[in-house]
């Protein structure tokens, strides 16, 4: 029996567009992770944030919205706006690398110190009124300072922590810490779900036998790549060209029904940037993509990825774009 998989949350990537349209085509995703929001001190959500957390736009799937902040009153505004919306449970984000956002003090920022975090977790779950999830990453600098963090997680009653074993210093570079999440798992009775560097159904298979307490997988860069993942690790077929291609064509459709040619040239670069990993030597029209400059020379590069080259017998995500 496989483990139920996520589809991680990714800012930019993973809006309600491609999460609608990849549920529409693939199988084996038991809960889709929204990008965050990031509730201010106005309080208000942006016609953004409206558009991907709304009810109607995760119809049929389902969905878990997640919020980024370091204030517990921000927080629970957020989550009671969502509550409202008729979701169960809300992520927190204590895991995003970005200068910008750590700077804040969140994402990341929080785990620079257990304290602060141990004060913000108390307000939190003091009011939530919903399940509260946490992903996150194992320190600020060094893995090291996870034994503390996960500490302060054991006090309270998170309902999934998600645990990314990289520390905010190391963004996505070099090799996950698996030795620190096992090292976790050892030591608390919260519910663990692993999330890094998945991207074949054999690796998800790896981590379901060497830590047999992981309630989940969640897989992010891997499915961006080969959105079939999540359905072969449960059993189902490996990716075809003819699948890959029907995902590709109906993205791009829902996304020139939503947004002008410029928006729509720019979300679907990065999509085909991604599925390129799944062919074989595909160097040539990964650059054309790179450089289309307009849906015409787009539609050109990526006619010549689908029809001149062949898929890669284990399609998947690799670093080197
Ligand atoms: C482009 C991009 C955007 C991301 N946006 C978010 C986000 O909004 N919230 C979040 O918690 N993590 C975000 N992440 C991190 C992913 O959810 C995930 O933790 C990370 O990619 C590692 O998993 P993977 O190795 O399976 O890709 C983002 C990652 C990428 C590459």
């Amino acid at each position: 029996m496989s483990l139920p998989v996520y589809f991680a949350p990714m800012e930019g990537v993973t809006d309600a567009i491609y999460r609608r349209v990849h549920h529409a085509h693939f199988g084996g995703v038991e809960k889709y992770f929204i990008p965050f929001i990031s509730p201010t001190q106005n309080l208000v959500l942006t016609p953004r944030e409206l558009r991907n957390v709304s009810p109607e736009a995760n119809t049929g799937l389902r969905a878990v919205p997640q919020v980024l902040t370091k204030n517990a009153a921000h927080f629970l505004w957020a989550a009671q706006q969502l509550a409202d919306m008729g979701y169960e449970e809300v992520n927190l984000n204590a895991g995003c690398p970005s200068g910008t956002v750590t700077a804040k003090g969140k994402g990341a920022g929080l785990l620079l110190s257990a304290s602060d975090l141990d004060r913000f977790l108390d307000g939190v779950f003091s009011g939530a009124q919903l399940r509260v999830s946490v992903k996150t990453r194992i320190g600020f600098s060094s893995p090291a300072e996870f034994d503390a963090l996960l500490d302060v997680y054991a006090r309270y009653p998170i309902h999934e922590l998600i645990i990314h074993p990289r520390t905010r210093e190391e963004y996505y570079a070099g090799t996950a810490h698996r030795d620190v999440y096992a090292a976790a798992q050892a030591r608390t009775s919260l519910c663990l779900v692993y999330n890094g560097d998945l991207f074949t159904a054999e690796a998800c298979r790896d981590i379901e036998r060497a830590y047999p307490q992981t309630a989940a997988l969640m897989l992010g860069r891997g499915m961006l790549a080969n959105p079939a993942l999540a359905e072969t690790y449960a059993g189902g077929a490996p990716l075809t060209r003819e699948a890959l291609r029907a995902f590709h064509d109906d993205l791009l459709r829902a996304y020139e029904a939503a947004y002008p040619p410029r928006v729509v040239l720019g979300r679907m670069r990065e999509v085909a940037k991604n599925i390129a990993c799944c062919f074989e030597e595909a160097q040539k029209p990964l650059k054309a993509v790179h450089k289309a400059g307009s849906m015409a020379a787009y539609a050109d590069a990526v006619s010549r990825l689908f029809d001149d080259y062949e898929l890669s017998p284990a399609p998947c995500f690799c670093a080197q774009r």
